[in-house]
């Protein structure tokens, strides 16, 4: 575990605006005392809350970053019903995320797309948080590697290596994320990790080795310490075990005490 521990939730089409923002008060409130140096907070919410998160954030002089569960690749156009990335800064984004996997398999985006998505993104100034993860199919078949590797190296195809300080990765097994996830054991995410972080320095070299690799899929209180022990775990990217803003602050606790 490196010395700064990534503690993020996405949370996908639950909470309203006025949810989130109540959600936010209470988690800076629990955690607020956590230097920035020791971990890096952050909450991706639905498109409509991101404007009064923003505004909450700011009001409380909070350190947790604010990001957007997708986007569109182009500043403007006839693309009914996407947002561009205009828009997710006007709205207070700095983090914007590709790839999660329900965006690849219940809306069948591509890695190509997810590229774009990227490339725009860091042309944007933001952040990215570039999902991946192989379903139960590849990992019975033994191509799991070769899956995430190639959504690892189309993802970020044509990312430079001075821009990889803005790219951040979140390995989520498909078949371990949402209610009949099997939380993937230290020994399976940290072998896999490995393999990403090879890949990283592959792509990046040197800056390879400090691009942010967290683990998502059925995090919860019990499995939380064991997972962050992973060497190559930097960070925690949960879903259902984060959105009560107290569980969500019991498990950044019970990880930094435990380091
Ligand atoms: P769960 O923690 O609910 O499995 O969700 C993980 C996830 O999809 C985070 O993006």
């Amino acid at each position: 575990m490196q010395d700064r521990f990534y503690f993020g939730t996405n949370t996908k089409m639950f909470k309203t605006a006025a949810e989130t923002v109540d959600y936010l008060r209470r988690l800076e409130e629990l955690t607020c005392g956590i230097p920035r140096e020791r971990a890096e907070r952050f909450v991706i919410p639905s498109y409509t809350s991101l404007g009064p998160a923003r505004t909450e954030l700011d009001r409380a002089g909070s350190g947790i970053l604010l990001g957007a569960q997708n986007m569109g690749w182009e500043e403007r156009g006839q693309y009914t019903g996407e947002i561009s990335p205009l828009m997710l800064r006007e709205a207070g984004a700095r983090l914007v995320m590709a790839g999660h996997s329900e965006r690849r398999h219940t809306f069948r985006e591509t890695d190509a797309e997810e590229e774009k998505k990227v490339r725009c993104a860091l042309d944007h100034g933001f952040r990215v948080l570039l999902c991946v993860g192989e379903q139960l199919e590849d990992r019975q078949y033994g191509t799991g590697d070769e899956v995430l590797r190639i959504q690892l190296k189309v993802g970020l195809h044509g990312v430079r290596p001075e821009e990889a300080d803005r790219v951040w990765v979140a390995y989520e097994p498909v078949w371990a994320i949402g209610l009949n996830g099997i939380p993937a054991d230290e020994g399976y995410a940290g072998e896999k990790h490995r393999m990403l972080r090879g890949t990283l320095e592959e792509l990046f070299g040197e800056a390879g080795s400090r691009v942010p690799l967290l683990y998502g899929g059925s995090v919860n209180p019990e499995n939380a310490v064991a997972l962050s022990r992973c060497e190559e775990i930097d960070g925690l990217f949960i879903g259902r075990s984060a959105w009560d803003a107290e569980r969500f602050a019991a498990i950044m606790c019970a990880v930094l005490e435990a380091a």
